[in-house]
């Protein structure tokens, strides 16, 4: 499937002569410097990056890195100076006015930081309103309104205005707003950062949970990295319009590509957000059936290991056996793998977070990683998790 939104050499600089503060930037002058020399501040700097379908996608940075900028620009609230911004293979940065506030109603919608709510509405019709501007007839929007707001948790709140609403509630119906229109873009704009903590975090659980059910695309702006490493499919971390870096939060905490995301990520837990499937290493098996205690033994030497997990003809983990056992087995002259096959041994889904496996170390030495279908990914050591915590592969 191709890309939902594909960012193109998107520049965005602010002033009033744009063009001449682009020349410096092509000839490769810094951010500073076009400010001190020409008062234009550039906010992105060709920045390029796909968003795919579906994709729940964070761009993080600092105050003033570019974040609602390069936002802004998807739904063309402001234009960029130069470079593309394709939806559906769409180039926005090229549409009209006219053709653009059909896309912000029908393919894009937003959600505001300060929710952006009609305090002289009801709750039910500041959901509906976005369908009232796109003609959507009254009874049809007032069920679309009803419906979306059943989805939000807010059925018993209608009728009454968002003044009566506390702040998680305001922000739910901005949500309810954004989604009644159908749109398959969600931009979200700091949209959870006015909450308090609490609130906070069941607004990142809310939106993780609608988003299993609605597969939109989201592109959520967030300057907190814990927000960002919860609900990022993918993150982008953005310094002075341009991006440091770009990948999934095990990548950020794992693979930090310099000190700035080094910095970023230092204070997060990681064990909250590593998961197991991502630190396997040895994925290699034996087979039942096939392997006998020679052929085992001498993968185990090849690999340098000194056990190994037997699967069945299904891939599944069914036992493990030890380098001594297989030894001791040999010069007995016994080839049978069954016959020293341990099948007491712990089994752990890849999607299970670390700090989840810690007391299991206590039990066994390793554990066998499985998928969903229950077939063998690998090994994970004690020592694997470790290393990944203490991120020794920081360059
Ligand atoms: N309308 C504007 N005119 C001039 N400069 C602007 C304008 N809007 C933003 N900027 C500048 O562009 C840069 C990027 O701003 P932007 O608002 O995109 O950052 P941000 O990452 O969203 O910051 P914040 O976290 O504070 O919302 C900043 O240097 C900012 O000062
Ligand atoms: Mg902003």
């Amino acid at each position: 499937m191709p890309p939902k939104i594909i960012l193109k050499n998107l520049i965005k600089i602010y002033g009033k002569k744009p063009l001449a503060a682009l020349e410096l930037f092509r000839e490769g002058k810094q951010k500073d410097y076009i400010l001190q020399s020409t008062g234009h501040v550039l906010a992105l700097a060709d920045i390029s990056l796909d968003i795919n379908q579906g994709e729940l996608f964070v761009v993080m940075g600092l105050s003033g890195s570019g974040k609602s900028s390069l936002v802004r620009c998807i739904n063309r609230l402001i234009q960029p100076t130069s470079g593309n911004v394709y939806i559906d293979g769409e180039d926005v940065a090229r549409a009209d006015e006219k053709r653009m506030r059909q896309i912000r109603l029908n393919q894009v919608s937003m959600v505001f930081q300060r929710f952006g709510l009609f305090p002289h509405k009801t709750v039910v019709e500041n959901v509906e309103y976005g369908l009232k501007v796109r003609g959507v007839p009254p009874m049809n929007r007032r069920r679309k309104a009803l419906e979306t707001l059943e989805v939000v948790g807010l059925a018993k709140w209608t009728n009454y205005k968002p003044t009566s609403l506390s702040g998680g509630m305001r922000q739910r119906v901005g949500l309810a707003r954004a989604l009644a229109t159908d749109a398959e873009i969600l931009l979200m704009d700091e949209a959870f950062s006015a909450l308090d903590p609490l609130t906070r975090g069941e607004m990142q659980d809310e939106l993780l949970r609608l988003q299993k059910e609605l597969h939109k695309t989201i592109v959520f702006i967030s300057h907190d990295i814990q927000e960002g490493l919860k609900l990022g499919d993918r993150i982008a971390v953005m310094k002075a319009g341009s991006i440091v870096q770009l990948g999934t939060p095990e990548e950020l905490l794992t693979q930090p590509k310099n000190d700035y995301i080094s910095a970023f990520t230092q204070e997060v837990n990681s064990a909250q957000v590593i998961k197991v499937g991502s630190i396997v290493s040895k994925t290699v098996s034996l087979m039942i059936g096939i392997d006998s205690v020679s052929s085992g033994l001498k993968q185990m030497l090849h690999h340098n290991l000194t056990m190994m997990y037997v699967v069945d003809e299904h891939n599944k983990p069914v036992g493990l056996v030890k380098k001594q056992n297989l030894e001791t087995s040999l010069k007995e002259g016994n080839e049978d793998l069954m016959a020293i096959m341990e099948t007491d041994f712990l089994m752990i889904n890849a999607a299970t977070h670390l700090e989840n496996i810690f007391h299991l170390y206590k039990q066994g030495d390793s554990l066998a990683v499985v998928d969903r279908e229950k077939e063998f990914i690998g090994m994970v050591e004690a020592s694997d998790v470790l290393t990944s915590l203490g991120r020794p592969n920081r360059y």
